[in-house]
């Protein structure tokens, strides 16, 4: 039976309606009017806190979100996911990275199979190899110990190693550099192998399909730049594989002993618990990998269980809901105050734009709802002084997560307590704001003339009331960064389920992958006017001439 339309439920009338009031409140006045606030409007799980009373939300608003959630049968569809059904309906599969972070004593059967035993024997397989790594017994072609590690993928191939192989550096071992090469674009490749010793250096060619282009052909130009160095026979000691296609990794050339497998029911962007995460494993050792799989698997149980009202990626996930579907924001900035998740703004543009940034629901009927809003943003304190301009002062309101750790990993005196300043003072601006009685008084203090005053007064109001929430951890470790990417999986699941979409599939990288194809050969051939128009025609046309000069 077809799902009645979101705008059709009765909660989403009743927040309607509690809309119109609700988008007046300044959240100056919910604070005052609630010491305690933060108490109300906290949560805690898997080592994180997470901060929501920066929102322009009350207990009503919350109890209806949770009341439009039911509705939208959140507790089936996460049981479901779980259990290994089809959810990806449009692949005809499951969406099973939950599994990939079960422990050994669980058991999980899928049409009447056990899937963890595969999952585990994988794992195994990681963890001989790694230890062989890290120690040293596995040699190179010249009898050395290999130094650096080079990662070639792209989407979830890529951003999830590269993101917590750099959140996690100061885990990494000492003899290891990590290297990621995503981009079709020679120079990514190029800055790499410039850098690296082919007699020391172990390549992962990592591709759920092993058919992306991009990586493919870094994968060529890789084995070619090691073969004019070294021969063939010593190519099983540099190259591993990570792959769900054995014979396309057999025909690269890659010994299916050195190839590590995963399923179809890992999503790219949900992979990183696999053996897409073997770089984060050779990196920081299976015994942390094998934490950051239990961070995230801690997420998991206190999804499966926690009530809707004290449930962490269903709390997110709502209330970023409100903001789309009822305050109309168009996009969410990600503001991670620790510079080791650098990468997680990005990391999290293809878990969320990719699973959600669609416009059908899951049984092919256009939504009549905005979904999926652009998911941005940098690490602080580098925002303050590039966009966060915008974000106070701008016409938009933008919501923003601002994530920190508690505790460096450095011993650099006096950096983390200014960065942890900055981040709460920032939610606290967006907040609270500076009124005109505040600018006035102010510029007062600072002995300007009325008529000074009268000219500056207006642009250095701060409206406020633009809300945020904080998400805190004592420290960026293993489990931690596990919870915390676990946590927005589920806060994307989350709101899929209530926009009624399929978050697992990705048809939109379809079209543009054919077109290139296309144009391709034109380049470097005979173009093919009547198959363009005159802009693609001009640009073929003058990349030719440059490439033939
Ligand atoms: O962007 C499309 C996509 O299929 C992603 O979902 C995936 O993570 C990426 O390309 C790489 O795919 P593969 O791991 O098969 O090379």
């Amino acid at each position: 039976m077809r799902e009645i339309n979101l705008t059709d439920a009765a909660a989403f009338h009743a927040l309607s309606s509690h809309y119109a009031e609700a988008k007046n409140w300044q959240m100056r006045t919910l604070f005052s009017g609630q010491p305690d606030r933060f108490d109300r409007f906290s949560t805690e799980a898997a080592g994180l806190l997470l901060d929501y009373s920066k929102n322009r939300l009350n207990d009503t608003t919350m109890q209806l979100l949770f009341q439009l959630a039911r509705e939208r049968g959140l507790e089936q569809k996460r049981d479901a996911m779980f259990s290994g059904e089809r959810i990806n309906v449009t692949e005809h599969r499951s969406a099973l990275h939950t599994a990939l972070r079960m422990p050994r004593s669980a058991t999980l059967v899928v049409d009447g199979q056990d899937v963890l035993p595969e999952v585990h024997a994988v794992l195994d397989h990681m963890q001989a190899f790694t230890e062989r790594v890290r120690s040293g017994a596995w040699l190179g072609a010249t009898g050395r110990a290999i130094t650096d590690i080079v990662n070639i993928g792209i989407g979830g191939s890529d951003l999830g190693p590269a993101m917590a192989c750099r959140a996690l550096r100061p885990f990494t071992h000492p003899r290891l550099t990590m290297h990621f090469v995503s981009n079709v674009d020679g120079h990514d490749l190029d800055a790499v192998l410039s850098k690296v010793n082919p007699a020391t250096t172990l390549f992962i060619i990592a591709s759920k399909t092993f058919t992306t282009r991009e990586t493919m052909m870094n994968a060529q130009s890789a084995r070619e730049w090691f073969l004019s160095r070294h021969v063939a026979a010593d190519l099983p000691k540099h190259f591993v594989a990570v792959s769900t296609n054995v014979e396309a990794v057999r025909e690269f050339g890659i010994d299916p002993d050195n190839m590590f497998p995963f399923w179809d029911w890992v999503g790219g962007r949900y992979s990183i618990w696999s053996a897409i995460g073997l770089p984060l494993a050779l990196a920081i050792g299976f015994d942390a990998f094998s934490e950051f799989l239990g961070g995230a698997h801690a997420m998991d149980q206190h999804f499966r269980t926690a009530p809707l009202e004290r449930n962490m990626p269903v709390i997110m996930g709502m209330i970023g809901v409100w903001y789309r579907n009822f305050f109309g924001t168009t996009s969410l900035s990600i503001a991670p105050y620790h510079q080791d998740l650098n990468r997680f703004p990005a990391y999290l543009q293809q878990l969320e734009m990719e699973s959600n940034g669609k416009r059908v629901a899951a049984d092919g009927v256009t939504l009549s709802v905005q979904t999926c809003p652009v998911v941005w943003g940098d690490v602080g304190t580098n925002g303050q002084h590039a966009y966060f301009q915008l974000l106070h002062l701008g016409t938009d309101i933008i919501p923003v997560d601002f994530i920190a750790a508690l505790k460096p990993m450095h011993d650099l005196s006096g950096h983390h307590t200014v960065l942890l300043a900055n981040c709460f003072a920032q939610s606290e601006a967006f907040m609270r704001g500076k009124n005109t009685e505040e600018v006035r008084a102010d510029l007062r203090a600072q002995h300007l003339s009325d008529k000074e005053i009268e000219a500056l007064r207006p642009h250095k109001i701060f409206p406020g009331n633009r809300p945020s929430n904080t998400i805190l951890m004592d420290e960026l470790a293993p489990a931690t960064l596990g919870a915390l990417i676990a946590l927005y999986e589920h806060k994307v699941f989350v709101q899929g389920a209530i926009w009624g979409i399929n978050s697992f599939d990705q048809w939109g990288v379809e079209l543009g992958k054919v077109l290139a194809k296309n144009i391709e050969p034109e380049l470097t051939g005979t173009p093919r006017p009547d198959a363009h128009d005159s802009s693609t025609n001009a640009l073929i046309a003058r990349a030719k001439a440059a490439l033939s000069e």
